[in-house]
């Protein structure tokens, strides 16, 4: 029955994103949903699980996230259900379901569950940002949906970034490319790894995905999909190519890169931090899935998405010293030793009039207040004692920089702190 007194923990593989490091999602949330509204995309919520069918049918049954890792269950009403491992399918099913106009630009910030076995960079729910277009097969889409990315990383900071890109070509010239792969596997079948010396031939494509040096030895010299592109595909990715050189958006093209889930066609990409060590290094990835849609019973229409590993991103920003944020400092500390009536009063009035205020609690001493006044990193003190109140002022007192104690009317104290907030300048870092 295990210990009812031990104090319970977040389950291994979760964590708790406390404050002052949520700064740091929030600050970039805004920034990634600003770059998504200026490229045309809105923000899309879908259920944190959805029928289970709409994985198997999506990602694929061969694929490690449905087959290994999927966290399903069947719920008080007997239905197959999952949480969602990822968010295209469910942005996808979303698409089919309601119909909008298209291209439809969606982009969404989502928890994401596996299980998989935890370690650095690794987790059973973690946090995707993420945009997926539908509706149009247009390359320069796909130029756009990677820059988007990019450019975020650039917006961070991080210089140590390995785009790799890839084209898996159409379902018809993916089935000439597999035969050939096959062919050529099954002639280095004894120099496999364990998993694939028996499986290849169910999906040869995952070959290209182990990461185990047996495998990579073998695929080293494996047939090249790029190879096999045939004539659409191929201008496809030149204009991919062209578009994505054209915007200075370095990328090495990697005909080995075939991602985990199953549904991608033609271009596919991933953002590698080179920072990190290598197992856990993919900060974001995507491509297009032109076939997804119909194979979760809508009508035929292309797409295209990526999604980021929030903690991931965060941990190549640690590695490189970048993106350090100083969560904002609230504008006032109101310290009140009569009651807590002014602190309660004043407080109100500076929060309607955008100022940060914060003050403490339970008739703390004069001392405790301003120790937690100091600690609050707050501009200034906005003290209210017996003598404050019984001539309308307050003392305001700056706690972050020199200067002298202000005597300030109570009745204009909320222009006087206005006049000197920082609020503007901290929209702005
Ligand atoms: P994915 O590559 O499976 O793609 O996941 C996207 C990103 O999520 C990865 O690059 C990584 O940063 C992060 N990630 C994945 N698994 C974990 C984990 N267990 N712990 C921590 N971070 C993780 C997708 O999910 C696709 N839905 C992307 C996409 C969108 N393709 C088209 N549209």
């Amino acid at each position: 029955m295990g210990d009812h007194t031990a104090p319970l923990r977040a389950p291994a593989g979760t964590h708790d994103v406390l404050w002052p490091e949520s700064a740091r999602w929030e600050r970039l949330v805004a920034e990634f949903a600003r770059r998504a509204r200026l490229a045309g995309f809105g923000l899309v919520l879908n259920p944190m699980f959805e029928d289970a069918q709409l994985f198997r049918r999506g990602i694929g049954d061969e694929s490690d996230v449905v087959r290994k890792e999927m966290y399903e269950f069947t719920d008080r009403g007997g239905r197959d259900v999952a949480l969602r491992p990822e968010g295209t399918a469910s942005v996808v099913r979303a698409f089919v379901q309601h119909h909008p106009p298209v291209p439809w630009k969606a982009w969404y910030l989502t928890p994401a569950f596996r299980y998989e076995r935890p370690q650095a960079g690794r987790y059973k729910q973690h946090h995707q940002l993420g945009v997926e277009v539908l509706g149009t097969d247009d390359p320069d889409v796909d130029v756009e949906v990677v820059t988007l990315a990019a450019d975020l990383y650039g917006w961070l900071g991080l210089r140590q970034v390995d785009l790799a890109l890839n084209s898996m070509g159409c379902g018809e010239c993916r089935s000439v490319y597999v035969a050939a792969l096959v062919t050529y596997l099954e002639d280095h079948a004894s120099e496999l790894c364990d998993e694939h010396r028996d499986r290849f031939r169910v999906n040869p494509l995952r070959v290209l995905d182990c990461k185990r040096p047996e495998c990579r030895a073998v695929t080293e010299h494996a047939p090249r999909i790029t190879d096999y592109l045939d004539e659409a595909c191929a201008a496809h990715l030149d204009r991919v190519r062209a578009g994505l050189e054209e915007l200075g958006v370095a990328y090495r093209l990697e005909p080995r890169l075939v991602r985990g889930l199953d549904y991608y066609t033609r271009t596919t990409f991933e953002f590698a931090a080179t920072s990190l060590s290598s197992a856990q290094n993919a900060i974001g990835g995507g491509g297009r899935y032109d076939g997804l849609a119909e194979a979760i019973g809508g009508s035929s229409s292309p797409g295209i998405g990526f999604g980021i590993g929030i903690e991931r991103l965060l941990l190549a920003c640690d590695a490189e010293g970048v993106f350090a944020l100083d969560p904002p400092l609230p504008d006032a500390f109101v310290v009140d030793v009569t009651d807590g009536t002014a602190a309660r009063a004043l407080c109100g009035e500076l929060r309607r009039a955008g100022l940060g205020a914060v003050r403490a609690y339970d008739g703390r001493s004069l001392k405790s207040q301003l120790k937690q006044a100091d600690r609050s990193g707050a501009r200034y003190a906005l003290i209210v004692g017996a003598e404050e109140l019984a001539t309308q002022i307050v003392t305001a007192r700056p706690l972050r920089h020199e200067g002298p104690q202000e005597a300030v009317p109570r009745a204009s104290v909320v222009d006087w702190l206005a006049q000197r907030s920082t609020a503007q300048t901290k929209e702005g870092q």
